[in-house]
């Protein structure tokens, strides 16, 4: 078991990648606390982790707001009676709107709680990592941080801010034994996309295009993602850092649409 004795906090654990990283950070000895904004769902994951005999506690969380995060990081370190060793940053929200037609409010939304989140919940871990000299934290991007597809300038521009500010802790914190690495994940099969299928007049011909762009020939898993951040989030990359690791299906490598 990778993770075995650990304590990790996966914010957006209620579901989608959240979810899968907290059941596999779980299935390999963590003890969880997951943090999301959907009590309902929320309780949920963490009953189906304590079903299978692991530790987990569900805290409600809004990762923008500054005294849930400080809430919920008190309640791990009350609940585990240790320091939190893994920040799984995973919370996020998404939104289409081409710039010019884009509402400031919506704009700040979106960098609030996909960038301002991460640097909140980082803030809170943090001091006691530096006391315990080790810790990881694995931030969730996307390859719209990284690459240009329209209509989302808002959470491209929230997920790149992410890549940076992930690099940032990463040199400033290696002098403390913490390291910081992100993933850039393809289009995986969440209730975020499962919305967006809903909405369209042809789902399946939607489910087909996402496919075939992603040159393995499917959309990605949660668990595909999970399996990403159990390895930076364990000690078997304890010479990595301030990283981004692509997990898309091969996405990143094509230069043209199939
Ligand atoms: N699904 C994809 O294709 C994809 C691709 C690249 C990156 N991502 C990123 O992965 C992360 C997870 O996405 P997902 O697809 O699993 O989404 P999802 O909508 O399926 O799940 C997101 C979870 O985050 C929670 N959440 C939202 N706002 C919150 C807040 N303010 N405080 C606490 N919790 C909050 C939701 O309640 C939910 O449980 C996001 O950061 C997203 O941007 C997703």
């Amino acid at each position: 078991m990778r993770l075995e004795g650990r304590v990790a906090l996966v914010s957006g654990a209620a579901m989608g990648i959240g979810k899968g990283i907290a059941l596999l950070f779980a299935q390999q000895g963590a003890k969880v606390i997951a943090a999301d904004v959907n009590a309902q769902a929320g309780s949920a994951t963490a009953e189906e982790i304590r079903a299978t005999g692991a530790k987990c506690i569900f805290h409600r969380t809004d990762v923008s707001a500054e005294a849930d995060v400080k809430a919920a990081v008190a309640a791990a370190q009350k609940e585990f009676g240790q320091p939190i060793d893994v920040l799984a940053n995973v919370a996020g929200i998404a939104h289409e709107s081409p710039a010019h037609l884009l509402d400031l409010a919506d704009w700040n939304r979106i960098l609030t709680v996909n960038l301002t989140s991460m640097f909140l919940c980082a803030k809170y871990v943090l001091p006691a990592m530096i006391s315990a000299k080790r810790g990881s934290i694995v931030n969730i991007t996307s390859i719209q941080g990284l690459f240009g597809f329209p209509g989302y300038p808002h959470y491209a521009a929230s997920k790149g801010g992410v890549i940076s500010f992930t690099r940032q802790l990463a040199r400033e914190y290696a002098q403390h034994g913490i390291r910081v690495n992100c993933i850039a994940p393809g289009t995986v099969e969440t209730p975020m996309n499962v919305q967006v299928l809903e909405r369209v007049p042809n789902p399946a011909e939607l489910r087909r295009a996402w496919e075939r762009m992603h040159p393995l020939g499917r959309i990605g898993q949660p668990i595909d993602v999970a399996w990403g951040a159990l390895f930076l989030a364990c000690d078997e990359s304890s010479w990595v850092t301030g990283q981004c690791l692509s997990i898309d299906g091969g996405i990143s490598c094509s230069v043209l649409p199939e």
